[in-house]
């Protein structure tokens, strides 16, 4: 009985995803016109023509994903709808999905307000967490449990298990922000930010993110090379924070973290540029030239003395890992690729075509999935299993 009425649920989603599709891959070039009259619009940057495209079209995904979940909650609560037992409503079950919306729902709106007034690396940090409190406190008063199971060689350390109570918490906020702005910093190709969702989105279907995964299927094809549109940062918040939402409610916070894994690296790798240890340019997206119509890897310049001696030391291990091109600048300046993991690859492979650089990139994606699946079944056997 509760098999055959997953089966529907699981059937109906896939209905509403088909439909969230065809809404989102129409409504975008129906909106475009009106986007860029509000001057809600980007210059591609790597196109000879440098033509003036739509941008922070995620916000269209973002309100048809709402909208396909809001018509989603009386399906999923149809039986206990239709029985009128109002004592044995799984109340429980409806304020976790209404607080993973609430927090959706706010991560769409701070998106918008960066694609708009282009916000502060201060806000991007604390909108995010704060936006994860309604979770957090569904959380606690649905499941609490901030026990972390200790890998066996630690556990002659730590004991089986170990209760990280407060901080776990603390832990959960942070991967909010993370995964929000981790996406937002794989950027400026065509295809890149709604292509990494997608790789995502696909390795933790198994989890119900099927509305997810239509409403990015459709933006990506409007935003693969050459792009008829650009995300914005509203769909790289809106994504980021559907991933966190759907990683803490169901349980799989570690699970997530390994799917992202070039998030993460570029995230690390970035840190001294987005803490301006090292100047970071308003765009670090790849240079290019219109003459081979090629990518290649972009620099930040700086006079070395004035860069601190933190700064210097991290340059030069990053230099001696082979990770970033320093040059010598005219003028006693000097210039060192920028921290991205989308520069690294121009490093170790030359310029490309951006579409192609694209590709490699969500290959890795894909591949690093792969790996975090074998982590997350075989590998954790060996770690956890006595
Ligand atoms: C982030 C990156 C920035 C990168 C930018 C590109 C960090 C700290 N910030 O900033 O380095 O340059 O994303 O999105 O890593 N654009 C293209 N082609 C694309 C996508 C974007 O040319 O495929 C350009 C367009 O001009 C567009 C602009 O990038 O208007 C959007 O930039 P935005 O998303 O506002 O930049 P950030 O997220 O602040
Ligand atoms: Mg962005």
């Amino acid at each position: 009985m509760i098999m055959n009425n997953s089966i529907w649920i699981l059937a109906i989603n896939v209905v509403f995803s088909i439909i969230g599709y065809q809404l989102v891959i129409r409504l975008i070039p129906a909106l475009s016109q009106m986007f860029i009259k509000a001057n809600l619009s980007g210059i591609d940057m790597a196109k000879p023509d440098r033509k003036r495209i739509p941008e922070a079209q995620g916000v269209v995904c973002g309100a048809v994903y709402l909208i396909m979940m809001f018509l989603f909650v009386p399906v999923c609560f149809y039986q206990d709808l239709a029985l009128r037992n109002m004592a044995q409503f799984p109340f429980h079950k409806y304020v976790e999905f209404l607080a993973a919306l609430l927090s959706i729902c706010c991560m769409i709106f701070l998106g918008f307000a960066d694609d708009v007034l282009d916000l502060r690396w201060r806000h991007k940090l604390l909108l995010p967490t704060l936006a994860s409190l309604p979770l957090l406190v569904v959380y606690f008063v649905t499941f609490n449990l901030t026990m972390i199971i200790v890998p066996s060689p630690l556990r002659c350390l730590f004991g089986y298990s170990l209760d990280i109570g407060f901080l776990y918490y603390i832990y959960m906020g942070m991967l909010a922000v993370f995964c929000t702005n981790a996406i937002n910093i794989v950027a400026g190709i065509n295809g890149i930010e709604a292509g990494q969702s997608l790789v995502i989105a696909l390795s933790v279907i198994v989890f119900n993110l099927i509305e997810l995964n239509a409403v990015c299927f459709a933006i990506l094809k409007l935003n693969w090379y050459p792009a008829q549109v650009f995300v914005g940062d509203t769909f790289c918040y809106f994504s980021g924070m559907t991933f966190a939402v759907v990683a803490i409610l169901g349980h799989f916070s570690k699970t997530m973290l390994l799917f992202f894994i070039p998030q993460v690296f570029n995230f690390i790798f970035s840190v001294p540029q987005l803490f301006h240890l090292v100047p970071c340019p308003r765009h670090r997206l790849p240079h290019y030239d219109p003459q081979t119509n090629l990518q290649s890897m972009s620099y930040t310049e700086y006079k070395p003395e004035s860069l601190s001696l933190l700064a210097r030391l991290i340059i030069q291990v990053f230099s001696a890992l082979r990770l970033v091109d320093v040059q010598r600048g005219d003028k006693g300046m000097v210039k060192c690729s920028n921290m991205t993991i989308i520069t690294l690859f121009l490093k170790m492979f030359g310029p490309m075509h951006e579409s192609k650089l694209t590709s490699a990139l969500l290959i890795t994606q894909v591949f690093s999935s792969i790996i975090a699946l074998m982590i997350r079944y075989p590998l954790a056997m060996l770690f956890y299993n006595q």
